[in-house]
């Protein structure tokens, strides 16, 4: 036994540096480090500048922890640094997005037409009596108005609280009342799985509850029948599209909120984590260039998350429009109408930068390579990962199969509280190992300590912090002071636990472990799931393969396992392939991390950001009812896997 939080059992040795052709010619190189380290403020000054600033900072931290404030004394609006700035350089002409809708229908919307599509939002938002400060929920489909309508919020200085079209009217209720919003921005439906869904009912369903919702603004997209409250509901079209098409500016404080996102905490309330403006942009934007190494001329430039998820926020909005990209933005499901979809996008937009989930990438890996290998997708050069720890395996098909051997691929570590990307190679400087994301950014400082806030040498594990403050640090929690303090600073006092468990290989990369909650502990032996996982993907026969922690009177806890396996793999029920799996696992990470049990399953219970919900899988796994599963994509996945594990459970 080691004295480590958690245990350093898996190797990976393979390493991909980036070509010279690339390092020539990326925006970040080597020596960004070194300018950083030496004066870190500086160089966050000198990132400041990307924005446009109607008067500077005084100012470039103030630090009272957990409290900090960047860039001080400065004003500024987001939407001129995003949209104004590109037309007054001459780039109005630019494509800001290629939206494709699931039909098949399409809009090309330049940076002009974006400016003046928010600027009569922004007039119309102020026509209805939204202020700055007020708070609006947006509830919508992966349409543009969902950006036009987080953009004109920002414009007027109103808080944008989007909440993601998959959710539940009491989940958009319970966020409509913590952020006590004014206004709820929705449309009559979207298109998913090849049939319009609705959205509306569920706004009218959340509305029925207590709050301060005074109008809703509906975007018509499907045209489906759609109910009406007169004097409450107003079509998007009628106040929107009649309005002025230009908007002055009003200019905003540094720290102005700029919007809320709730996230799923260990409890069932979500946190309201809130960001400000300037620190934000900042971080967004020079992350965007240095880690995409975006070329605003040349690339096109797809992130697949939706809205309603930060990395929708940080790099599909504010990030690539300040640097003046195109994007594609895509409304629909991978599959529809065919397993090829986002394959078919690359090529018909030419995509050169691509930016998605491991979720997603497994997902194609089970698929199968039939559907990429249709689709010319050589246009792309560079490949991004975010979400979830990416399995080697998955990365190195990831760079394979989509990237033809020879894109970078930047595994970027950051969550909703740190606003943009803290942990990440440099593409065209990182010698990049596969399933590591590598070390903090230029101007970020991360380390990986032992339960003493110690930090740990090279070859073992322990906890992730961050012990500098960062410009798009999350400003605290909505309404909830304590909680923000409890939850983040306290762990270790005055410095940021971000949950996460990491672990330091022989030459100090980082490869992050899942959250500690996720952590078992086998024997006394603090084993991580993603661990476990990896080592399952990494057999040819399975696709994705989720592991939990079960209570086990022997050991403590057992680690029992639910994998998909891949295209084409036959599995009969007690076949050899389960043994087989149990000990390339022994084979990989050690006979302690065997699973006392595996079971094959079609789906894994997941988040609809693709995050698996461990927690229902343990239930199910220690036979218990299975909780609260409202947030699953799909809800009936659970009732299948259940079944599934009764009838499996002799077998092993
Ligand atoms: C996990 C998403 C490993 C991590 C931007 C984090 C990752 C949580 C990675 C935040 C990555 C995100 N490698 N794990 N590259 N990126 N995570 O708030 O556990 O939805 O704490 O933000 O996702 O999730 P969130």
């Amino acid at each position: 036994m080691t004295s480590d939080s958690i245990e350093n059992l898996s190797t990976e040795s393979r390493t991909f540096a980036p070509s010279p052709e690339f390092t020539a010619q990326a925006n970040a190189q080597a020596g960004l480090y070194g300018e950083a380290d030496k004066d870190r403020l500086a160089f966050w000054d000198q990132q400041a500048e990307a924005l446009i600033w109607e008067k500077k900072w005084d100012k470039t931290l103030e630090w009272e922890s957990p409290y900090a404030k960047w860039f001080v004394g400065g004003k500024l609006n987001t939407t001129v640094s995003a949209l104004d700035r590109h037309v007054t350089e001459g780039h109005g002409g630019r494509i800001a997005f290629h939206f494709e809708g699931e039909p098949g229908d399409t809009r090309t919307i330049s940076y002009a037409q974006l400016l003046t599509d928010v600027s009569k939002a922004a007039n119309a938002l102020t026509s209805i009596g939204i202020n700055a400060g007020d708070r609006v929920a947006i509830y919508m489909p992966l349409i543009p108005e969902a950006v036009v309508a987080m953009l004109a919020c920002a414009r007027i200085g109103a808080i944008h609280s989007v909440v993601f079209g998959g959710f539940s009217a009491d989940a958009l209720l319970s966020r409509i009342q913590d952020a006590d919003a004014k206004l709820v921005i929705t449309a009559d439906g979207g298109f998913r799985k090849g049939a319009a869904f609705a959205l509306k009912p569920a706004v009218d369903e959340a509305l029925k509850g207590e709050t301060n919702v005074a109008q809703v603004l509906v975007v018509q997209r499907t045209g489906q029948e759609t109910a009406w409250v007169e004097g409450r509901d107003l079509w998007w079209h009628d106040v929107v599209d009649p309005q002025h098409s230009t908007h002055t500016p009003e200019y905003f404080d540094s720290e102005h909120p700029l919007f809320i996102l709730y996230t799923s905490g260990t409890t069932a309330k979500p946190k309201g984590i809130f960001h400000t403006t300037a620190g934000y942009l900042t971080q967004v934007a020079y992350t965007h260039k240095v880690v995409f190494d975006i070329k605003p001329k040349t690339d096109v430039y797809w992130c697949t998350a939706d809205v309603g998820w930060i990395t929708g926020h940080s790099y599909m909005v504010y990030g690539p429009l300040i640097n003046g990209a195109t994007q594609v933005i895509y409304e629909g499901t991978p599959d529809t109408p065919h397993k090829g979809r986002m394959f078919e996008i690359i090529e018909k937009y030419g995509v050169t930068i691509l930016y998605t989930a491991p979720t997603l990438i497994r997902t194609w890996m089970k698929w199968g390579d039939e559907f990429p290998n249709q689709f010319n997708l050589s246009s792309l050069r560079l490949l991004g990962s975010v979400g979830e720890p990416i399995n080697p395996e998955a990365w190195i098909w990831y760079r394979h199969v989509i990237g033809g051997g020879n894109c970078p691929i930047v595994d970027t570590w950051w969550q909703t509280e740190t606003g943009a990307i803290m942990i990440s190679p440099l593409p065209g400087v990182t010698a990049t190992k596969p399933g590591s994301a590598m070390k903090p950014i230029p101007g970020i400082s991360a380390k990986v300590v032992d339960d003493k806030g110690v930090p740990v040498p090279n070859g073992h594990g322990g906890f992730l912090i961050l012990d500098q403050p960062w410009p798009s640090m999350l400003r605290g929690v909505w309404g909830e002071d304590e909680r923000y303090k409890e939850t983040y600073w306290s762990r270790f006092p005055g410095i940021y636990f971000a949950g996460d468990g990491a672990k330091l290989d022989e030459d100090g990369a980082i490869w992050l472990m899942g959250r500690v909650d996720d952590v078992m502990n086998v024997s006394g032996h603090r084993i991580s799931t993603t661990e476990v996982e990896s080592a399952l993907v990494s057999h040819e026969a399975v696709a994705e393969a989720a592991v939990v922690g079960a209570a086990d009177p022997l050991t403590g806890q057992g680690i029992v396992a639910f994998v998909i396996l891949r295209g084409g793999v036959e599995h009969a029920d007690g076949d050899v392939l389960i043994k087989e799996l149990r000990n390339h696992v022994a084979k990989e990470i050690g006979a302690i991390a065997k699973p006392r049990q595996i079971m094959v399953v079609n789906e894994l219970p997941k988040t609809r950001s693709g995050k698996i919900m461990r927690r229902l899988l343990k239930d199910v796994a220690e036979n218990r009812a299975v909780g609260d599963a409202t947030t699953l994509a799909d809800p009936n996945v659970m009732k299948l896997i259940s079944e599934g594990l009764k009838s499996s459970k002799d077998e092993d």
